[in-house]
């Protein structure tokens, strides 16, 4: 039986639109249930609305990097109407806490743009840059009360070229990442 996704995420969403051209096209055997933001313009949820797929806007509350524990709450009473089996964060920046973690317990994925354990953290890419760094990549792994720190469940090598820029580097990462995500999603859906 097909795997049930919430998809959760804050920006521009292209792990989102190759995880649910993957499901359209039958390759990966997976449903997207719900694809949630924390902000109600995020292009991420213009991508659910082209799909099909149904929406939501949780309102994160006053924090920056943090849900504020109601609306934490929140987001896990959405995702558990709409029966998700696994949460799949893409490009989702705020840390998740007790709630989602007991709610989902060994059930919320994560992508990063580096080869963890290397450069946990924001704007990955620059740090691998700033390290100079010969190659660098993407981590699909799971979310734990780390920072980038959960198990790990596949990787993606990218070289970084003498003239990257940040933004060459990451559109570079990014095409990676749009191929092992849902490779990984379809290896967890057996
Ligand atoms: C991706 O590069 C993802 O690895 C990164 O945000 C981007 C989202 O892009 N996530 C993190 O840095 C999480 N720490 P997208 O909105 O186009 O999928």
């Amino acid at each position: 039986m097909a795997l049930r996704l919430g998809i959760l995420g804050s920006g521009k969403g292209s792990n989102c639109r190759a995880i649910l051209e993957r499901i359209r096209d039958g390759s990966l055997d997976a449903e997207a249930r719900i694809v949630v933001s924390d902000f109600g313009d995020a292009p991420i949820l213009e991508i659910a609305r082209e799909f099909g797929v149904p929406h939501a806007h949780v309102a994160p509350g006053n924090f920056r990097t943090i849900l504020e524990p109601a609306a934490e709450q929140e987001l896990v009473r959405t995702l558990q109407r709409a029966d998700v089996e696994l949460v799949v964060l893409a490009g989702f920046m705020r840390v998740l806490k007790a709630p989602m973690l007991q709610a989902f317990p060994q059930r919320i994925i994560n992508i990063h743009p580096s080869l963890l354990p290397k450069f946990p953290g924001l704007a990955a890419w620059k740090q691998a840059l700033a390290a100079g760094e010969k190659v660098t990549g993407c981590t699909v792994h799971y979310v734990d009360a780390g920072i980038d720190s959960g198990m790990i469940l596949g990787q993606r090598e990218v070289p970084i070229m003498p003239n990257d820029t940040p933004e060459t580097l990451h559109a570079r990462i990014q095409i990676a990442e749009r191929e092992l995500y849902p490779e990984v999603i379809g290896c967890l859906a057996v």
